[in-house]
């Protein structure tokens, strides 16, 4: 069985194929940042407007590195949310159409399940059940996976998700955006033990996330030290520091609780060395298998949406291809326009 994956729902555009026998056949990704760098976040209705330009084309590109034709593809799965409403409605219109237009079902792939599953792309896949820790610019949180589909939230933050306190630091820190990447950067010329941050949310019991103190603490640092030799490098890798440091506390916690042997780091901020280093280490220290995408599925990709709908299909799931519109509709339910 072989699946069409597409992801639009921020600013990445995604395609891939994967196949059960052969595995993922190929993928191509078009990240807009450089586009939204220029307001310092995602613009919304820019990132529709690129995913329609440059979907198609990325769509023909993975099919030629592929070398499969249309008719062998036997699903269409695409991204249904969550996400950017306008960039979502691409991906869903353009798998929706593709699915019918080939005679083939369509998919609706949750956008949080693709990353969760990203790391049973890699040549040695973790094995279930597995805890997860989920980190994007969306979302932040740890799941019990006990297989695909059995999903147990058991935190989540209660603010902002890790990659927006990456981001929304970055962008105060004055470093342009993505702020993940260019914040790790600048971090690794600074000295995390120069000023002290909190650890937030470890002092008390659970599982929960919270990162909007973290931010304000930060501020207050900058705004006090700036002028400082190295400030804005050695503040970096003190708050890259808090957020890892936070991260592997809830993580051990969480394998405590669950008495689980493995531990999947997924989603953007996944693609943090020091994140990821730090958790290898302490898996290696606590006697828990540690597994991660590689760097590029860490990030939005079209590959984990063509992996989770091949799953999704394999279980029977289809979408009607239907695009809604009312078939009656009384006159007189239209709103005044005066
Ligand atoms: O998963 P993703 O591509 O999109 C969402 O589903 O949100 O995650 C994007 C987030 C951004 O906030 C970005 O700053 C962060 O992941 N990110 C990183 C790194 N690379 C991307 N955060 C920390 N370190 C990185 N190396
Ligand atoms: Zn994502």
């Amino acid at each position: 069985m072989r699946v069409l994956g597409i992801e639009t729902s921020c600013d990445e555009t995604g395609v891939a194929i994967y196949d059960g026998e052969l595995g993922l056949m190929a993928h191509s990704l078009y990240s807009q940042a450089h586009i939204h760098a220029e307001y310092g976040g995602v613009v919304p209705e820019i990132a529709s407007r690129d995913h329609v330009r440059k979907l198609i084309p990325l769509l023909d590109e993975c099919l030629e590195r592929a070398g499969s034709r249309r008719d062998e593809i036997d699903g269409v799965a695409y991204t249904a949310g969550p996400g950017l409403i306008g960039a979502l409605l691409v991906g869903a219109s353009a798998g929706r159409a593709i699915a019918q237009a080939l005679n083939v079902p369509a998919i609706a792939v949750h956008h949080m399940e693709g990353h969760l599953l990203a790391p049973l792309l890699e040549p040695e896949p973790p094995v279930f059940p597995f805890v997860a820790l989920l980190v994007s610019g969306g979302h932040t949180m740890l799941v019990e996976v006990s297989k695909i589909g059995i999903y147990r939230v058991l935190g989540e933050t209660r603010d902002d998700a890790a990659g927006e306190a990456f981001d929304k630091t970055a962008k105060l820190l004055g470093l342009g955006y993505p702020g993940g990447p260019v914040l790790a950067r600048a971090a690794e010329s600074g000295d995390p033990d120069k000023y002290a941050f909190p650890r937030p949310m470890t002092d008390r019991p659970g599982l929960e996330f919270s990162f909007s103190g973290l931010k304000t603490h930060t501020r207050n640092l900058w705004h006090k030290h700036s002028a400082e030799q190295n400030a804005c490098a050695d503040i970096a890798a003190g708050f890259q520091q808090a957020v890892v440091d936070t991260m592997v506390i809830k993580c051990r916690r969480a394998m405590q609780q669950t008495r689980c042997g493995q531990l999947i780091i997924a989603g953007g901020v996944g693609a943090n060395l020091q994140l990821r280093e730090t958790l290898a280490q302490a898996g290696r220290k606590h006697g828990w298998a540690v597994s991660y995408p590689r760097i590029e599925f860490c990030t939005d990709n079209g590959a984990m949406i063509a992996y989770a709908g091949y799953h999704r299909l394999l279980a029977g799931a289809s979408e009607p291809a239907v695009i809604s519109a009312r078939p009656r509709w009384p006159l007189d339910e239209l709103m005044s326009t005066a």
